[in-house]
């Protein structure tokens, strides 16, 4: 049954203490809860406690010491009910068993690689031990563990350790840690194994001195190096930028290969994918820096955005994920370009979150009724949710959000919160009245902002006229306009940004307009000339813009507007027309075409030395097949947008021939590698040439590439140089993969971007090369990162060979969604969102998508979480 927000009462009791006794073992462990109850005022005495389990095996309950009649209780795998408890405080004593080596769905306490770790949220700790598993109980833990010395002689659990010593007469040794600040059940974490570490130490704003260690696999201590610099520079940053300094004296990290997620932020204890904490020049690329960098960051932040104070409910994950995004993205910001990673993100945004809020699994950043929670980890969560914070920056300001923020930190320290709570702290920070405001969290849609304007030479006056629109979302026919701050310049002639006298018609606050009407014109007067509007800088607001204006202003602005992100926007918005038109024309049976005047002020952009190469490369990289899908938006034919593209970029491949060639050279740099973003930004730059000049089909050009694969001295350099062969049908792509592979087989990590290059390859054979890779050693269903480089690279980054026309790609993946539900349902579940876009496909590929959704639906024993999938897909 659906869990809905308006339902939610506290619980009628609270757990005030938790003791837990862990006696570790392969597939026997036992698990001993002890547990300070308290029946909550507000609570008739005798009301049942019921607690939540998920596939549990008692061994027995005591209550005061006291073991409990059969008729005093009843469990089951899926919950436990005390009938009638004291009313006065009582201790419930809980043993249960479990068996971590087979715990496929890596969900509570499992095994990977022989180290016994845990994952708790959402609903994980239930799988560990019967307890009120909800994220408004906070509890203070101690922890004991006990497990084999051989097999794990690192013991760490959250907060600060305690005592430790080996059990006499045994194989065995124990750790006790104690975590003074009471937390909800999610953020739990036990990791026990035989690790290697790379340790180092902080010492806070105030004076705490914090031990600090990455634990690792033993040999890849070098690789855990980077992470553990990530982690110091992320504590000083939160520091200075929010105040916020850190609350335990140690702080540990370790990587597990075997991850359903990107990291976990448990108390003092973050558990991550190993995929964000191992890099060295040798195996990781630049993205991967930036990826460990952020997500080190994002899950370092949670210590006060999620833990300090925590959520209410479920329906509030955009609390702290939102907000802890925010806080990311402003951390890399700060250490690499702004602009940069502002375009980076907007990226994300189009690429995933559009396309969530214009499907049949649309919902709000604040979704109102769920099925399963672990669907809602979602880019609407996550990334709107952080855009809807910048949004809210934006609208009050710096120094009023910056009061809100502060304000937050002091009220609700220690609180389970909620959405409501924290626009209050930005409402009476601002004065301003955020009641519309909040739309942003219960409306679901990306909202369509009209733009069309008008000069009046002889009055010199400009009219601009913004009309705001949001679709039907799921559950959501009406819609109310919503605030949008519009950032906005008006562009002169000279490229500089023209003065007016008065703004009338909306609130225009510097250079934000504040539209919170369907409809508003606003006129600016003492214009001088006609001046072309640069609107919604910076990405202001999640929105999508309707320009109505003509190509060669959108060019103009392309090559002249003073903010960069409207000049990257501007060179997208038209690589946009060029490839829709192209693939109109193609379906239409005549040929693509291209603007030459795009292709110059691409040549003029390039080539512009005065400009960050990072910034350069990303003006280069075209829209991609699943964008141009998400343009178009209906009757999509895949193959007809791959045409396009490949036309494009054969044609921006030839022409700028020279340039590129040029850039590829002057660029690629010898020195030794360095992640740092400016070094990055010129590889970026040099590859990103290199790759749209290996789309002209040139041999000359493909032998070179296959020289500098073979003489790579980083990852960036060689899987660059590796994804031009392949994606650009390079004869030299087959010998590349099989040195590639030879070079790198014992490293997963790296063998997870040998599969996705494979999968994401153009060509009909590559449905029957993912196939056979399903089998070959290198490849596991059982890893989820495995699973995502392979089939999930499959299902979302080559669309025409997931999307075939005679459906064998749909089927493969209904396959091996069905084969993933027994093993890992949250994987499963996250594969088949690959179809939601299905009702935007062709009529052939729209009926083949639909019966592959229905025969996933119709499996006996379906997973509750790609039940909800497939079934809101369906609606
Ligand atoms: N809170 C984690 C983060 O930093 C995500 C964990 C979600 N895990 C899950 N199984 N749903 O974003
Ligand atoms: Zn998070």
């Amino acid at each position: 049954a659906a869990i809905l927000l308006k339902d939610y009462r506290p619980s009628d009791y609270a757990i005030g203490r938790v003791h837990l006794d862990f006696q570790l073992h392969e597939t026997e462990t036992l698990v001993t809860a002890t547990l300070s109850v308290r029946k909550r005022e507000t609570t008739v005495a005798g009301t049942p406690l019921v607690l939540d389990g998920d596939e549990l095996d008692l061994v027995s309950i005591a209550l005061d010491s006291v073991s409990l009649g059969d008729e005093a209780y009843s469990a089951t795998p899926q919950g436990l009910t005390v009938k009638t408890p004291p009313a006065a405080p009582f201790t419930l004593t809980i043993v249960t068993k479990l068996d971590p080596a087979s715990n496929t769905k890596l969900m509570g306490l499992y095994r990977s690689s022989g180290v016994w770790c845990t994952q708790c949220e959402a609903e994980g700790f239930r799988r560990i031990t019967y307890f009120l598993d909800r994220p408004d109980v906070l509890s203070v833990y101690d922890v004991r563990i006990e497990a084999p010395v051989a097999a794990a002689p690192v013991l760490l659990a959250n907060g600060n350790p305690t005592t430790s010593g080996l059990v006499p007469d045994t194989d065995r040794h124990f750790a006790v840690w104690s975590d003074p600040h009471p937390k909800p059940s999610y953020l739990f974490a036990l990791v026990a194994g035989d690790l290697g570490v790379v340790k180092d130490s902080f010492t806070t704003m105030s004076g705490r001195h914090v031990d600090l260690g990455v634990y690792v696999e033993h040999g890849n201590e070098e690789r855990a190096v980077y992470a553990m610099d990530a982690l110091k520079r992320s504590m000083r940053w939160d520091e200075t930028a929010f105040g916020r300094e850190y609350d335990l004296d140690v702080f540990n990290i370790v990587a597990v290969s075997d991850f359903n997620m990107g990291a976990m932020e448990n108390k003092g204890l973050n558990v991550f994918n190993d995929k964000y904490v191992l890099a060295n020049p040798d195996v990781a690329t630049d993205q991967d820096y930036g990826g460990i960098e952020a997500v080190i960051a994002h899950e370092y932040f949670h210590n006060w955005t999620g833990n300090r104070i925590t959520c209410r409910d479920w329906f509030q994950l955009c609390l702290k994920e939102g907000l802890t995004v925010f806080r990311d993205q402003e951390f890399t910001s700060d250490m690499r370009s702004r602009p940069v990673k502002r375009i980076s993100d907007v990226r994300l945004l189009r690429s995933h979150q559009f396309p969530e809020d214009a499907g049949p699994l649309a919902h709000p950043v604040r979704p109102e009724k769920y099925m399963e929670i672990s669907n809602f980890y979602t880019a609407t969560v996550y990334e709107k949710g952080a855009e809807v914070i910048r949004a809210l920056k934006v609208l009050i300001g710096d120094e009023a959000f910056k009061a809100g923020m502060d304000l937050y930190f002091d009220r609700h320290d220690g609180d389970a919160a909620t959405i409501e709570q924290f626009v209050a702290c930005f409402a009476e920070a601002s004065g301003r009245d955020l009641s519309q405001f909040m739309l942003w969290y219960s409306q679901a849609g990306t909202p369509q902002l009209d733009i069309r304007d008008d000069y009046d030479g002889d009055n010199r006056t400009y009219r601009l006229t913004l009309s705001q629109s949001l679709g039907p979302t799921p559950e959501q026919s009406e819609k109310k306009p919503m605030v949008l701050p519009v950032r906005f310049g008006l562009v002169g002639p000279n490229g500089e940004d023209m003065l007016y006298e008065t703004a009338k018609g909306a609130e225009v606050n510097g250079d934000v307009i504040v539209v919170d009407k369907a409809e508003q014109e606003i006129v600016f007067t003492g214009v001088a000339s006609r001046p072309i509007p640069s609107i919604l800088r910076n990405f202001s607001a999640p929105v999508r813009p309707i320009l109505n204006m003509p190509i060669k202003d959108i060019l103009f602005l392309m090559r002249h507007d003073s903010d960069p992100f409207n000049r990257w926007q501007s060179a997208s918005t038209v690589a946009m027309y060029c490839l829709t038109a192209s693939t109109e024309a193609l379906r239409a049976g005549s040929s693509a075409t291209i603007d030459g005047d795009y292709l110059a002020a691409l040549a003029e952009i390039i080539t512009d030395d005065a400009l960050d190469p990072a910034f350069r490369a990303l003006v280069l990289a075209l829209p991609q097949e699943a964008d141009i899908a998400r343009e178009i938006g209906s009757n999509v034919d895949p193959d007809a947008i791959a045409g396009a593209l490949r036309h494009a970029r054969r044609t921006i491949g030839s022409k700028l021939g020279p340039t590129l060639d040029h850039l590829a050279r002057f660029y690629h740099d010898e020195g030794a590698y360095s992640p740092d973003a400016e070094s990055a930004g010129r590889r970026a730059l040099a590859n990103a040439a290199q790759d749209m000049r290996a789309a002209s089909g040139n041999a000359d050009v493909h032998a070179r590439i296959m020289e500098k694969f073979g003489a790579a001295t980083n990852m960036t350099d060689r899987l660059a140089a590796l994804v031009s062969l392949v994606q650009n049908g390079a004869s030299e792509a087959e010998q590349a993969l099989g040195d590639f592979y030879e070079g790198y087989k014992s490293v997963p990590l790296v063998i997870d971007k040998w599969l996705a290059v494979q999968a994401a390859r153009p060509g009909a054979r590559t449905l029957d090369e993912v196939k056979r890779l399903t089998e070959h050693p290198a490849f596991s269903i059982r890893n989820p990162n495995r699973v995502r480089s392979l089939i999930g690279t499959f299902a979302t980054a080559n669309l025409p060979q997931f999307a075939r026309a005679d459906g064998a790609g749909f089927d493969f993946v209904a396959d091996k969604v069905m084969r993933l539900d027994d093993i890992n349902p949250q994987v499963a579940a996250r594969i088949l969102v690959s179809f939601r876009s299905w009702r935007n496909w062709e009529p052939v590929r729209q009926g083949l998508a639909e019966a592959a959704l229905k025969r996933i639906a119709a499996k006996p024993n379906l997973s509750r979480d790609v039940r909800d999938i497939a079934e809101r897909s369906l609606a």
